[in-house]
């Protein structure tokens, strides 16, 4: 299969939970700066991070429930279409409709908002941590690493196993890592290339612990990724 562009794979770039009902999550992907929001019917949103009127960071704005309004001037865009419906300077002025916010491809699986930049490319894997995987047991913390991607994969496989008895994460792909070393429950990796240099790593349980362990593990994986993380950021700072 081939190895399809970054722009036209799909990425995690943040939990659900964190697409809080009117709130935005400012993110990026591949240096591309997004303002990612939910909808109060539950459609998410990933744009463009730049109000169409004069550049302003949406991520700023307000999310009304069904618009998100630019903090500057005011200019509201729909959810879903991006349409800017409201231009409080020209009241009564139906917007043109060519004024849209800058909408990206985007849907939540897996617990994550995964967003692609481009239009689809030969051997996408599709959103989620494989194709055809159950859905995740038990989102963990995202963690963020000055490195590139490559980096953080290679790190990830050397590292990830040493705090554990089980053995290291393989490669799915240059993004999407696994490995059986918790307790027989499979821990995936999905890595989000925020820009040259800067990597997010979400990581996901595939199995829920007991509800009397969550915390427990909660706090293990946690350790284990800021342990990946420290080795990364002091090899490429020495
Ligand atoms: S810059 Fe956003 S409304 Fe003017």
């Amino acid at each position: 299969m081939p190895e399809v562009s970054p722009e036209r794979r799909w990425f995690p770039v943040c939990r659900g939970e964190e697409a809080a009902p009117r709130h935005i999550v400012h993110t990026a992907l591949l240096g591309q700066e997004l303002a990612v929001w939910r909808a109060d019917d539950d459609t998410v949103n990933a744009w463009e991070n730049r109000c169409p009127h004069r550049g302003v960071r949406l991520s700023v704005g307000t999310n009304l429930g069904d618009r998100l309004k630019c903090r500057y001037h005011g200019w509201t865009y729909a959810s879903g279409s991006g349409q800017c419906v409201e231009r409080p300077a020209h009241p009564g002025e139906e917007p043109p409709s060519l004024v849209r916010a800058q909408r990206f491809p985007c849907v939540e699986v897996d617990g994550y908002v995964w967003v692609r930049l481009a239009g689809e490319g030969d051997g996408d894997p599709g959103p989620g941590f494989e194709p055809g995987s159950t859905p995740a047991g038990l989102t963990l913390r995202s963690i963020h690493v000055f490195a590139p991607a490559a980096a953080v994969a290679h790190a990830l496989a050397r590292h990830a196993g040493e705090a554990s008895d089980g053995s290291a994460p393989e490669a799915v792909d240059p993004y999407l890592l696994r490995s059986a070393h918790t307790e027989g429950a499979e821990i995936r990796y999905a890595l989000q290339p925020v820009a040259d240099g800067e990597t997010f790593i979400h990581a996901s349980l595939a199995k829920a612990p007991p509800a009397a362990e969550r915390i427990a593990v909660l706090r293990r994986e946690n350790d284990r990724l800021r342990t990946v993380r420290d080795a990364i950021e002091t090899s490429a700072s020495s």
